[in-house]
């Protein structure tokens, strides 16, 4: 899993940028449930569980990177067991007890390429949740594909590791690639490790139609980006989706 290979150098600024930017958009409703159990669905390194743990909710982050787990635990260290993390697959996840919001933070639902897995992914938030449960997730759209994606070249330099990602965009295919090259930073140097990350374009009638089939009785889009600076571009990136259970 390609995920493996970031592990702390995943941590670089655009990366907490929007984990902060989805906290903004999501911390009024996590602060209204708290201190009830919320989870982060891909939870990653942890930068948005360590935030939502903030709100005094009960977080269960989980993700299937064993590498990003482990940063997200030393991060989240402080808040004992009010805050847990599991490895877990999203496309088949049985969660106990029921949550009062699921989140899925910096388009983990477009890792998913095929329609059928996020299909199990909705599935498996709305087995997640209590009724009346809200799950939130973004999802990029055509215009980040074709703006930030297409024939970029990005370089990273973080605390624990560099990062280099050049990304393409195939609109036939709806498909986004970033080859990355990591330079994660060890006590006896750099270890440089490659990866290929896929994305796929969902667009917002499939989105709609795969949450309302999983049994969400509501699911509502709104444009989005969690950029600060993104006034200055000629669109946002991402679609902001809200379901209700
Ligand atoms: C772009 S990162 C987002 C991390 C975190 N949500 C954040 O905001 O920083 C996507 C995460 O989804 C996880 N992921 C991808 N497919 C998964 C799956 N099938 N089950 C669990 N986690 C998965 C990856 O391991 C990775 O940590």
């Amino acid at each position: 899993m390609h995920y493996d290979h970031l592990g702390a150098a995943y941590d670089q600024a655009p990366h907490v940028e929007v984990a902060e930017g989805f906290f903004r958009a999501v911390r009024g409703l996590a602060r209204a449930r708290a201190p009830g159990l919320v989870l982060d669905l891909g939870c990653g390194t942890g930068l948005l569980t360590e935030l939502l743990a903030g709100t005094g909710c009960r977080v269960r982050g989980v993700d299937i990177s064993r590498a990003m787990l482990r940063v997200a635990r030393r991060r989240c260290r402080r808040f004992g067991a009010r805050v847990r993390f599991a490895a877990g697959d999203l496309l088949d996840l049985r969660t106990a007890p029921p949550a009062v919001a699921a989140f899925a933070c910096a388009d983990v639902v477009n890792h998913f390429t095929a329609e059928k897995d996020v299909a199990a992914f909705f599935r498996s938030a709305w087995r997640s949740l209590e009724p009346g449960g809200v799950f939130v997730f973004d999802a990029l759209n055509r215009w980040c594909f074709e703006t930030y994606w297409k024939g970029q070249t990005y370089y990273f330099e973080g605390k624990s590791g560099d990062l280099v990602m050049e990304c393409d965009w195939d609109p036939a295919r709806r498909l986004g690639t970033a080859g990355m090259v990591v330079y994660a930073r060890g006590p006896r140097g750099y270890a440089k490790r490659r990866a290929v990350l896929r994305e796929r374009l969902h667009d917002d009638a499939t989105l709609r139609r795969l949450l309302l089939r999983a049994g969400f009785s509501r699911a509502d889009a709104a444009p989005w980006s969690p950029w600060t600076d993104q006034r200055e571009e000629a669109s946002v990136d991402r679609t902001l989706w809200t379901a209700v259970r």
